[in-house]
């Protein structure tokens, strides 16, 4: 089972950069670096991705950082980033925290290493259940959860309580990705606390997450007991699920297509093992990363009253009467769609990714890499890099999502969905699913921000504002009362023949 054993600290696969960057000392480090125990001065193991994000602050575009006997390269300069996009010469590569998921997600689309064919396959089989057609059937499906959501709220807010917003996103995301994708229903809305998948899930994120952290995973005997029993958890789960399908047969969701499509050139058709990883992977790629950013938003929403008064009337105007939004109304709110994009530049909930040189090269015309060298997009600070953003790029601010103001920065300097090939799969999905939700929260509460908060992030691979609270007020009327819908909004031209992945995050 575990690839993550022994020498072994390291992924299979895993390079220290000294053995690809030639020209390593030419690459800053933080100052007092440690013998034996590297760049740990002053470092917190919760926050990892906060902690690289301070010292790509101090260290600039391109920088390194050791751990004990591990030295890794973290890059976030537009132009650097730019020229890893560049798909002939780089290419996703699997490795630490990624690489650390392989016990439980295997090579399941996320977690896959280029060279597997499974990726391949699975992409092809599964890639058309992000089309438009699969979307539209979704919408209905998202919209049911979303109403689970509001009783909920509705519930909370009458008897004067305030609302857990990360807790409830989880419960809507997870709702969402298991009803859509595999008829099922995880009763969420209805428990007190998380079910126990999602207490699985987590446990493994963040043993994940702690492996890159320790010199040696023996320190974490314990804790991987603990992950081998959320794993089997996970499996037991997955493989109940499956076998009810295979019983009682579907309804052309995303499990359907895992067990009953053959690819459409060579008739492979994915084993019941590789299901089974396909099911984790969407079940915990499909929720985790949207809840954040839903609450990221929500955040923000409640910060800015006048970004929240701007998308409700957007709202208004675009859905007017209607009691639900139609599958091309989320399409048509422009600005709830801006809001999104600016959370997800300051905040991307999924805040990294690999890109390794499929040759030797040279990046950005002046650092030699070896094939196989890596490093890490850090994308919070691509995507803050005053040069591209501005000398006010923390500033919270949709307008810069603005098609004038998108056309006027380079490419590739906005990459929360990844890149290339490997980039995500359920971008499009994701986007829907946030900006349906958002839309039906602002038509029907003003969102009250408590005072005494103070924006706090927490990381298990992922990235979460802890404690988020939120005080509730129905509007009056909400939903049923606005002008009627207006059309001059053209929603984005379908898609449905290219890949839904190709040109993801561009
Ligand atoms: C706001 C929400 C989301 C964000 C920020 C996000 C982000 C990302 C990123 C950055 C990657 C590339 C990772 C890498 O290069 O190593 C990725 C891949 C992936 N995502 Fe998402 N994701 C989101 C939602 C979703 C949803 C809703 C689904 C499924 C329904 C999903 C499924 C996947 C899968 C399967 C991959 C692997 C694709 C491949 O390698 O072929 N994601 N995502």
């Amino acid at each position: 089972m575990a690839e993550t054993t022994t020498r072994a600290a390291e992924p299979r696969g895993f390079r220290s950069a000294e053995l690809g960057w030639p020209e390593l000392h030419r690459i800053p480090h933080p100052p007092r670096r440690l013998p034996l125990l590297g760049d740990v001065l002053g470092v917190n193991r919760a926050t990892p991705l906060q902690d690289s994000l301070r010292f790509a602050r101090q260290l600039g575009p391109i920088y390194r950082r050791k751990a004990f006997n591990r030295e890794f390269v973290f890059v976030w300069g537009a132009d650097l980033v730019a020229d890893l996009a560049d798909e002939s010469r780089f290419a996703k590569h699997v490795g630490l925290g990624v690489a650390n998921l392989r016990p439980v997600a295997g090579d399941g689309l996320f977690t896959a290493y280029n060279h597997e064919p499974n990726w391949q396959l699975a992409h092809d089989v599964l890639a058309p259940g992000f089309s438009r057609e699969a979307m539209e059937a979704y919408h209905p499906m998202m919209l049911a959860v979303a109403g689970r959501l509001t009783d909920r709220w509705d519930r909370e807010q009458a008897a004067g309580r305030s609302v857990d917003v990360p807790g409830d996103m989880t419960k809507l995301t997870l709702e969402t990705i298991a009803r859509t994708g595999f008829g099922h229903d995880f009763g969420s809305f209805e428990r007190d606390r998380p079910h126990p998948f999602v207490t699985a899930m987590v446990g493994t994120l963040t043993y994940a997450q702690r492996l890159n952290s320790v010199p040696f995973p023996a320190l974490l005997r314990r804790a991987a007991q603990r992950n081998a029993d959320d794993i089997a958890y996970l499996n037991r789960m997955v493989d109940d699920l499956v076998g009810a399908r295979r019983a009682a047969g579907g309804d052309g969701d995303l499990l359907d297509r895992m067990l009953e499509t053959a690819h459409p050139e060579t008739g492979e058709r994915l084993s019941p093992e590789n299901v089974r990883r396909q099911v984790i992977t969407f079940l915990v790629a499909g929720h985790e990363t949207t809840s954040g950013a839903l609450s990221f938003a929500l955040h923000y929403l409640s910060r800015h009253p006048e970004v929240a008064a701007r998308a409700r009337a957007e709202v208004d105007r675009v859905w007017g009467s209607a009691a639900v939004p139609g599958y091309d109304q989320v399409a048509k709110l422009r600005y709830v769609r801006r809001v999104l994009d600016e959370s997800l530049r300051l905040w991307p909930t999924a805040p990294a990714f690999a890109r390794e040189a499929v040759q030797d090269t040279v990046l950005a015309g002046r650092h030699l890499m070896r094939r196989g060298a890596w490093t890490l997009v850090l994308t919070p600070m691509l995507q803050r890099d005053p040069e591209v953003w501005g000398a006010d790029a923390e500033r919270f601010d949709p307008d810069r999502f603005d098609p004038k103001a998108v056309r006027s920065r380079p490419p590739h300097v906005f990459k929360p969905f990844g890149t290339g090939a490997r980039a995500c799969i359920g971008r499009q999905f994701a986007l829907h699913e946030a900006t349906l939700v958002l839309g039906l929260l602002l038509r029907r509460y003003e969102l009250r921000a408590d005072p005494g908060y103070r924006l706090s992030v927490t990381e298990r691979l992922t990235l979460m504002p802890e404690g988020l609270r939120l005080h509730l007020e129905r509007r009056s009327g909400s939903g049923a009362t606005a002008a009627p819908v207006a059309d001059s909004d053209e929603a984005p031209a379908a898609s449905e023949s290219r890949c839904p992945v190709s040109g993801a995050g561009d």
